[in-house]
């Protein structure tokens, strides 16, 4: 039986989390398409004293988004562990705590990967979280900040009562760019006995296999090859229970898809015409016909106007 902590899980296929993108809906078709857990958007547990109504629309869910981890990210011990109450009175399975997020929004408040230079302070921070909430707590972090500390951190975050680790094999300085180095993913499974989620670059179903025999890591989060590509799921499904290879999705799957995922969209009542657009053009990417649809796209003023090119002139 897969496990987080507590928390049964069904595979070993992770959602990432991703700000503006794994909303309730994008969660939800995810699963659909077999992802085993999902996280959410991160949400700022400073804001959750300042900006209620905010962060209820970073972090909603519903009985269909489970089991649901909910990402926080900040730097006070006081803050990180009240707001992860509040998350799990919100419906949160997992609270999972950001210490890899490289961007200045961040770090300039000493949170995300910047963590990851103050190893003492990390520990402080989970055993706050771990001790004020009954559900597991996760950490995701980087390899490092501007250097490789990811064993290093893993035994911290371990030590303090974390029931699981996702590394994004990258440091915090090389942002997006560069190979993820999964060889740190590896050391850090040595090293831990809780579970370890290997996460970057994964994008086809055969690279996740990869990763789980290269790394021996427990779970595959998957990121940016979900974007306009919720069927990376089940490929991997197909791929890991029969070795069947998917070759390619056609438009017709693609259009399907983007407009399952649009139903949803409205049925949670996140449906706006920016995140149409973003999906749209997702969806629509080496396509032929592609780049005509998605100048189109930009060209759409309204929610009705958008969708009816998508339904009626999809590439
Ligand atoms: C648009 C976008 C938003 C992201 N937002 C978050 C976030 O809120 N929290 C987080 O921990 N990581 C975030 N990430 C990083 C991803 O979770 C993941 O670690 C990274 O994309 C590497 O995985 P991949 O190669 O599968 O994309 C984001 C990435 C992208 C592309």
């Amino acid at each position: 039986m897969l496990k987080i902590g507590n928390v049964k899980l069904k595979n070993r296929l992770v959602l990432a989390p991703m700000a503006g993108v794994t909303n309730l809906a994008f969660r939800i078709v995810a699963r659909w398409y077999g992802a085993g857990l999902a996280f959410s958007e991160m949400v700022d547990a400073d804001g959750m004293f300042y900006d209620i109504q905010r962060r209820k629309k970073e972090f909603a869910t519903n009985a269909e988004d489970a089991p649901i981890a909910c990402q926080l990210f900040g730097a006070r011990a006081d803050t990180l562990a009240e707001a992860a109450k509040r998350v799990v009175d919100m419906g949160a399975d997992i609270v999972d705590m950001n210490m890899g997020c490289p961007s200045f929004k961040l770090s300039r408040k000493n949170a995300g990967a910047k963590l990851l230079s103050q190893p003492e302070l990390v520990g402080v921070l989970v055993r706050s979280v771990v001790s004020a909430v009954d559900v597991p707590v996760t950490v995701k972090i980087r390899s490092g900040w501007d250097s490789v500390n990811a064993v290093e951190i893993a035994r911290v975050v371990e030590a303090a009562g974390a029931s699981a680790i996702t590394v994004h094999a990258r440091t915090a300085k090389m942002m997006y760019g560069g190979a993820a180095d999964w060889e740190v993913i590896k050391r850090v499974k040595e090293e831990v006995g809780i579970p370890v989620i290997g996460n970057g670059d994964v994008a086809s179903p055969l690279r996740a296999r990869e990763m789980l025999d290269e790394t021996g890591c427990d779970f595959v989060m998957i990121g940016r090859a979900a974007l306009g590509n919720l069927f990376i799921f089940r490929d991997c499904v197909e791929f890991f229970e029969k070795g069947t290879v998917m070759v390619e999705h056609t438009k017709e799957e693609r259009q399907r898809a983007l407009l399952e995922l649009w139903e949803v969209c409205k049925s949670v009542g996140d449906a706006r015409l920016s995140d149409l657009r973003m999906h749209a053009c997702w969806f629509s990417k080496g396509l032929t016909g592609g780049r005509r649809f998605r100048e189109e796209v930009g060209t759409k003023k309204t929610v009705a106007e958008l969708e009816e090119l998508v339904v009626e002139n999809f590439c």
